[in-house]
């Protein structure tokens, strides 16, 4: 009932027609007011911008020796398309997928690679590309089994950081932002693979999915 409420205040003839309208659908604001949606944890200005400052930053680290961008799908698709073009360097680009197992919105700290790598990691620079550390558990993870591949170095590049609820020692060569520990969606990340298409990072005051 709620997504109905919703989308008879946004499907106006306008928003739909000509170039103008298609933009006015995708905007931040076409997101303002949705039920399951509380506030705004950071802005689609603020992620662009501090992107940017990653990039000019692993532009440098990495000048003499382009790095493997490894991207955690799902949620890390659209940081990782954001960052890769921030970065003035050849990189190469693979993904690989994990799934954890775990309730709608925490982690058990079981994880299961459910895409792997087309790269031989043997002798390559690795940036992993994660779109949030909670736990740390889904990532300590990966990087052991990405460090069993004998990569010449291996760090991480995470988008966001939950303060205080790391389980698992972590080690961030690059951090986006840290945010209070509040279930996130948005930017690539989601709620029972929903929302991931919001530009910015917003709480989930929706009804908790049960898996
Ligand atoms: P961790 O293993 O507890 O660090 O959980 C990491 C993974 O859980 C992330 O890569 C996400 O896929 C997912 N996750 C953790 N917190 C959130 C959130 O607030 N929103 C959406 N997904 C999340
Ligand atoms: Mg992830």
């Amino acid at each position: 009932m709620g997504a109905d409420l919703w989308s008879d205040s946004v499907g106006t003839d306008d928003a739909r027609g000509g170039r103008a309208g298609r933009r006015a659908l995708v905007s931040t604001g076409h997101w303002q007011g949705h039920p399951d949606l509380g506030e705004v944890i950071v802005s689609e200005h603020d992620l662009h911008q501090r992107i940017e400052d990653l990039g000019v930053q692993i532009t440098e680290d990495y000048a003499d020796r382009p790095p493997l961008l490894v991207g955690v799908l799902k949620g890390a698709f659209v940081f990782m398309s954001d960052l890769a073009r921030a970065i003035a360097l050849p990189v190469e680009i693979d993904v690989m997928a994990v799934a954890s197992y775990g309730s709608g919105t925490a982690t058990s700290g079981v994880v299961r690679i459910v895409k792997d790598l087309d790269s031989d990691l043997t002798g390559r620079h690795v940036l992993v590309v994660e779109d949030i550390v909670d736990s740390g558990l889904t990532l300590s993870y990966l990087r052991r089994s990405l460090l069993a591949r004998q990569p010449a170095s291996l760090e991480v590049c995470a988008l966001l950081v939950k303060e205080g609820r790391q389980r698992a020692p972590l080690d961030l060569r690059y951090v986006g932002f840290h945010i209070p520990p509040d279930f996130v969606v948005g930017y690539g990340l989601d709620v029972a693979e929903r929302y991931r298409n919001v530009p910015d990072i917003r709480v989930y005051r929706g009804p908790v999915p049960v898996d």
